[in-house]
């Protein structure tokens, strides 16, 4: 959502300012803050210093912060970095920097305005990634999770409308983009304040029946709110890829009750066999928290034993963060800090288990896999994802940057695949990547036996 936000700033200041490759070279540096847990926050005030010294040498600069931590700490970063000269809020940038251009200093814009609409944006000048997409389709949250500072800092749900997404979904097609993510914190409730009354299913179906040639994900969704008739677009959708996170927190019913989610272990079991029933080969991935107050070693064990029962593919784990003023961090029972330590080391180590033996399983199926990139370190290797989300790195030509290929996974690292290319490219595949027209065929690639060939990041 940060990547998203700050693509969207950028496009604002397209006609104003150029991008540069080091913040040395910046007449203005923004920095976009995410205030989610303490090391999200604590990175913001390393950053600024370092940045601090680039004014002795610029004169000129200028530094702003936005986002979260903007909205959370407000004037009182100002006092704690005098040398600032902006704080906002997601809105009016442009006019915010026009302001300091006639002089103004230490400008503060965080206030959140009840008729606030979220911006459309002009993608047709480009997009960071070639391949991928973010579209924002709401924003801010009602459910006020106890260990949750969101609704504070980004205020209550408010939605795009669905013509004004599908308008940001066809810039992006024209652009090559073929993989869209729709984002928003809780995207169910995606309706509220929209002007036209369209649903979530009912915009799910919408893009798919309008640009079928793409593959359509979203994130994040409250499982809660998760609906059937969403649910049944995983099986009814063939633009909507076999992927969902849906974030279950903990697997205790007591600590969930003490999280205000709203839904019970067994409540969200039932959903995930739902899901599988509808769309057998679904990927589910997830986050979880450890050492929310009040979480016993029982509780402790009842997340473990939901990771074993759901087998995640991929996972993030946090240790629990108190935020200001949040209402978990005024419980009592606040758990230690090396326990923390102590359970999240524990809750990776299966994580990491599990979601390796789920990628082992994809060993010697074929998978359709978009091409995203030449992949930085592996020469004459590519990456791309399959539409379970898993990515895939294996030997390729440059000119296969967009396109659908069929790819056979001939072995499961950590956290990635590698793979060879299958006979050859199915022609209908070809069609809906960048290369229609072209015929690239497997002889046209030059490889080494690539189940030799370990190429992913963490192996
Ligand atoms: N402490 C730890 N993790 C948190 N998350 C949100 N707030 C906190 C917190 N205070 C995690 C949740 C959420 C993810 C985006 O961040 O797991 O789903
Ligand atoms: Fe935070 Fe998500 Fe809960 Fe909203 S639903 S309060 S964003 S964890």
């Amino acid at each position: 959502m940060n990547e998203y936000d700050s693509s969207t700033m950028a496009s604002l200041l397209s006609s104003q300012y150029q991008m540069v490759r080091s913040p040395e070279d910046a007449d203005l540096i923004i920095v976009n803050t995410c205030s989610i847990r303490h090391k999200a926050e604590h990175k913001l005030y390393s950053l600024i210093g370092r940045f601090k010294g680039y004014k002795k040498k610029r004169p000129g600069l200028r530094i702003a912060v936005s986002g979260c931590v903007a909205q959370q700490e407000g004037e009182r970063l100002f006092k704690r970095m005098p040398y600032l000269d902006l704080v906002f809020g997601p809105h009016r940038l442009p006019q915010l920097l026009q302001e300091l251009e006639q002089g103004a200093e230490n400008l503060l814009d965080t206030a959140m305005h009840e008729d606030f609409k979220i911006p459309s944006v002009y993608r047709k000048d480009g997009c960071p990634d070639p391949v991928r997409g973010f579209v924002t389709i709401m924003q801010g949250c009602n459910n006020f999770c106890t260990y949750c500072i969101v609704p504070y800092v980004r205020g209550r749900e408010i939605s795009r409308s669905a013509m004004d997404i599908l308008h940001e979904i066809g810039d992006l097609v024209e652009l090559g983009v073929r993989d869209i993510t729709l984002l928003g914190q809780n995207v169910n409730s995606y309706g509220k304040g929209a002007g036209d009354v369209v649903g979530f299913a009912q915009l799910l179906r919408m893009i798919d029946k309008e640009y079928p040639g793409i593959r359509l994900r979203f994130t994040t969704s409250h499982p809660k709110d998760i609906s059937r008739e969403v649910m049944e677009c995983f099986g009814s959708l063939d633009t909507l890829c076999e992927h969902l996170h849906l974030p279950v927190q903990a697997g205790s019913n007591k600590v969930l009750k003490r999280m205000n989610r709203h839904y019970t272990r067994e409540d969200y079991l039932e959903k995930v066999h739902f899901l599988r029933q509808v769309s057998p080969e679904i990927a589910l991935t997830t986050d979880l928290i450890c050492g929310f107050p009040g979480e016993t070693h029982k509780d402790f064990l009842d997340t473990l034993s939901l990771v074993e029962e759901v087998r995640y593919h991929q996972a993030f784990a946090f240790k629990y963060s108190p935020r200001p003023g949040t209402a978990a961090a005024r419980f009592a029972c606040q758990v230690d800090d090396g326990t923390k330590s102590q359970r999240l080391t524990l809750l990776l180590g299966l994580l990491n288990r599990i979601g390796f033996q789920e990628m082992r399983n994809l060993e010697g199926t074929v998978q359709e896999v978009l091409v995203e990139r030449v992949h930085s370190g592996q020469p004459g290797m590519l990456q791309g994802r399959t539409r379970g989300n898993h990515v895939v790195n294996f030997p390729g030509v440059p000119e296969m940057v967009g396109s659908f290929l069929d790819v056979e996974i001939v072995r499961a690292c950590n956290h990635s695949l590698v793979g060879r290319l299958s006979e050859a490219v199915d022609p209908a595949r070809e069609m809906r990547g960048k290369m229609a027209g072209q015929s690239v065929l497997k002889e046209d690639v030059s490889y080494e036996d690539s189940s030799n060939v370990c190429a992913c990041d963490n192996p």
